[in-house]
């Protein structure tokens, strides 16, 4: 299936670590969304110096650079792409500080949840383990329903993510053709809400 109108996805990583498994998967649907004719782009949390949430600093000084920045590639993406680790039960620290502060208004102009408005997301969790990490993706389906972000049905779960990348950055097709299957329920889902 190909994109038939312009169709920008963003994807996230959870993950700060290089050798991430999830920011692998992550790479891999951004990958399949882009063979399928989206425009891609990712953020690098662990590139981009966010502090803690801080209502005294955002009361005295506003948004950070940082959190505008990220802000405005939230606005202009069409679709969202999370892929996460688990972190006790849940999605990391890093991830719900990111979500908090893009929730933040720029300004008395700036609509509520504006980062968020209209999107639509696909959640992915990566784990070393065999839980595939479905905790944080409850939770992140809740949290996402919160934002009023759609949260596409069928979130992917990789469990024993070390065995599936194992081989030097060879997959199996079947890891391949799951994560396209999503990415094209995402592209397919976008594309209808894009008709006139
Ligand atoms: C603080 C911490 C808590 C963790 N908790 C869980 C957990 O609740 N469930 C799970 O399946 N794996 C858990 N793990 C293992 C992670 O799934 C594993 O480290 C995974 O590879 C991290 O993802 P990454 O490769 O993208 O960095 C935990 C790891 C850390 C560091």
């Amino acid at each position: 299936m190909m994109v038939k109108k312009d169709l920008r996805i963003l994807g996230l990583s959870g993950s700060l670590r290089e050798g991430s498994f999830n920011k692998r998967l992550l790479a891999l649907a951004l990958s399949s969304a882009e063979r399928h004719g989206a425009v891609v782009s990712e953020i690098d949390l662990s590139k981009t110096p966010l502090p803690f949430y801080d209502a005294d600093l955002e009361a005295r000084d506003g948004l950070p650079s940082t959190v505008l920045a990220l802000k405005k590639e939230f606005m202009d993406a069409d679709g969202l792409m999370i892929a996460t680790p688990e972190y006790n039960g849940f999605f990391p620290g890093v991830l719900k500080n990111c979500l908090d502060w893009l929730s933040r208004r720029s300004s008395i102009e700036d609509p509520i949840l504006s980062s968020y408005n209209g999107k639509v997301i696909g959640l992915m969790s990566a784990t070393v383990g065999g839980s595939g990490g479905i905790r944080s993706l409850t939770a992140l389906t809740t949290q996402f329903q919160y934002l009023g972000v759609m949260v596409l049905p069928r979130p992917f779960s990789l469990m024993h993510a070390g065995k599936a990348f194992s081989d030097g950055g060879t997959v199996s097709p079947e890891l391949l053709s799951s994560i396209d299957e999503m990415t094209s329920v995402l592209i397919d889902t976008l594309q209808k809400l894009k008709q006139d």
